[in-house]
Formats: C-alpha cells, sequence, structure tokens
C-alpha cells in the first residue's frame, strides 16, 4: 500500500509539474518572438532604407548601379558552395527546377531576389515617394532603377559564387552565350577564382535544337572565364531535367 501511494504521489507530482511548465513555456515562447520580430523590424527598416537612398528623389533614369551598393553592404550574400545556379534566356525552365528540387540556388532563389522578382519600382525628382507606375521600362534608358538593381545584385551574387558554379543556357537560340546578357556582361566578369574553381554549362536542349557544346559563343564565353576557372559543358534535354525534377529519389548530381 506504501508502494502504492508513492507511486500516485510521483505520477500526481510528475502531472502537476507539467501543467506548471507549460505556463512557463507560453512565455519563454512570447518573449522569445517578441525579442524576433523586434529584431525583425529593425533589420528590414535598416534594408528597406538602404533600398530607398539609391532611387528616391531622383530621375529614374539616372541611377547607376553604384547606387545600390549601400544595400548590397547592409544584405550581402552568403555563398552557397557548389551551389549557385546561373540562367540566361531560361528563366522558367530553371526556376520550376530550382523550386522542385533543393539543389541550386538561384539570384531568384535569395531573400532579396524572391522579394524584388518581377516588381518595378521607382523614384521622382522632389518627391519622397516610391512608385510602381510610371517608371521607365527595362530597354527605355540604361541606367534605370530597375535594371540597375539587377545589375547590382548580379555582379554580388557572382563574386560570391565559390566552388563548382553551374549555368543553364539556352540551346534553343543560335548563340546561347550573349556577351550583352547580364549573365555575359557582368557575372561572368565578376566570377572570382580565388573562390570559384569550375564553371559548368548546362545547355537545355529541346526536340529540335539549334546548338549544341560546340557552339562558337561557348569560345567567347571561356575567353571571358577568369585563366584559374575550369570550363565544362553538357547537353541536357529539357525532357530529361523535367523527368528529374519529379523524382524525388534522384540525387541532385545524377540528373545530368
Ligand atoms: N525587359 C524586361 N525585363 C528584362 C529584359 C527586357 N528587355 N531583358 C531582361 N530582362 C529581365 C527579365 O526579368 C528577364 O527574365 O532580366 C531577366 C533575365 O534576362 P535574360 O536575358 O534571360 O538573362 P540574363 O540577362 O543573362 O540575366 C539572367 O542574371 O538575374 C541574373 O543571376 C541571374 O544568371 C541570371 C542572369
Amino acid at each position: 500500500a506504501v508502494l502504492l501511494l508513492i507511486v500516485v504521489l510521483g505520477v500526481a507530482l510528475g502531472v502537476a509539474l507539467k501543467r506548471n511548465s507549460e505556463p512557463f513555456k507560453k512565455t519563454f515562447i512570447d518573449r522569445y518572438s517578441a525579442e524576433l520580430s523586434m529584431i525583425f523590424q529593425i533589420h528590414c527598416g535598416k534594408i528597406w532604407t538602404a533600398f530607398e537612398q539609391a532611387y528616391v528623389r531622383k530621375d529614374p533614369c539616372k541611377v547607376p548601379m553604384e547606387a545600390y551598393d549601400p544595400l548590397m553592404a547592409a544584405a550581402p550574400f552568403k555563398p552557397a558552395c557548389n551551389r549557385m545556379m546561373f540562367w540566361s534566356k531560361t528563366k522558367e525552365v530553371v526556376h520550376d527546377f530550382t523550386a522542385k528540387k533543393d539543389c541550386f540556388l538561384t539570384l531568384e532563389d535569395t531573400l532579396l531576389g524572391s522579394v524584388l522578382d518581377g516588381l518595378t519600382w521607382c523614384g521622382k525628382e522632389g518627391s519622397s515617394d516610391t512608385f510602381t507606375a510610371g517608371c521607365p521600362g527595362w530597354t527605355d534608358c540604361d541606367n534605370n532603377t530597375v535594371r540597375s538593381f539587377w545589375n547590382r545584385v548580379s555582379a554580388a551574387f557572382a563574386d560570391a559564387a565559390c566552388g563548382d558554379a553551374t549555368v543553364m543556357l539556352n540551346g534553343s537560340l543560335a548563340t546561347p552565350f550573349s556577351p550583352y546578357s547580364i549573365f555575359g556582361s557582368i557575372e561572368v566578369k565578376n566570377f572570382n577564382s580565388q573562390r570559384m574553381k569550375s564553371l559548368n554549362v548546362v545547355l537545355i536542349t529541346q526536340e529540335k535544337n539549334v546548338s549544341n557544346c560546340s557552339n562558337a559563343s561557348f569560345k567567347d564565353l571561356q575567353k571571358e572565364l577568369d585563366g584559374g576557372i575550369k570550363y565544362n559543358c553538357k547537353e541536357v534535354s529539357e525532357a530529361q531535367l523535367q523527368w528529374c525534377s519529379s523524382s524525388p529519389e534522384t540525387p541532385c548530381g545524377s540528373c545530368w
């Protein structure tokens, strides 16, 4: 009977202690999340200020890419060695792939890139507001607010590339590597051989592919690459890529 009493008392005490720890858990979580939300708001405010200083009160055609330097200093890219994915004229296919398979990271998968992907914004002389209508289009002027942003973040993203990097190019084009694209004019020039070991071209082909890895434009790409960076090219059909991204058991390294 004494033993039974001890067991019953022990169980009762255990239940009581557990009950008592519930309000403590709530206090812990409430205080922790209040702290986090405060830190988050301060951080977001700083990033927003660094972002808007690039273009507010300015002619939206006179925003050079350097205007976003303070933003890049406030929100630098964390290098994702061996996982960085670049692209040119393959936006849909590459993002479809990275969304389904968690092997690679594109600029648009980063925090800053995903926040601004698809948006239009600009300032106006004499106003402290941000506008989303009446802004210059991508090709209306070279130094427009949106284009300079993508140029600047692309330079920073490429500068952070380390280990083996990948680029998906479009095999349905006669010139899959264009020196005028962001990839050709900015990213390739910012790759750093101190950090980056190789660039692996994945040329996405369709049934009637126009180019292959011996395309002349890849000679230009290799010439542009910093000497210490190795170059590889592989042709991969769009069907193979889609098959791979929809088969969860296939490891990333076996997609091509
Ligand atoms: N009008 C509007 N947007 C444009 C235009 C245009 N004329 N040209 C380019 N863009 C924007 C679009 O958002 C488009 O999807 O740039 C994107 C990429 O253009 P592409 O010519 O397909 O490729 P590229 O210029 O090489 O840029 C892609 O830069 O964003 C980085 O890291 C990313 O490696 C990627 C590369």
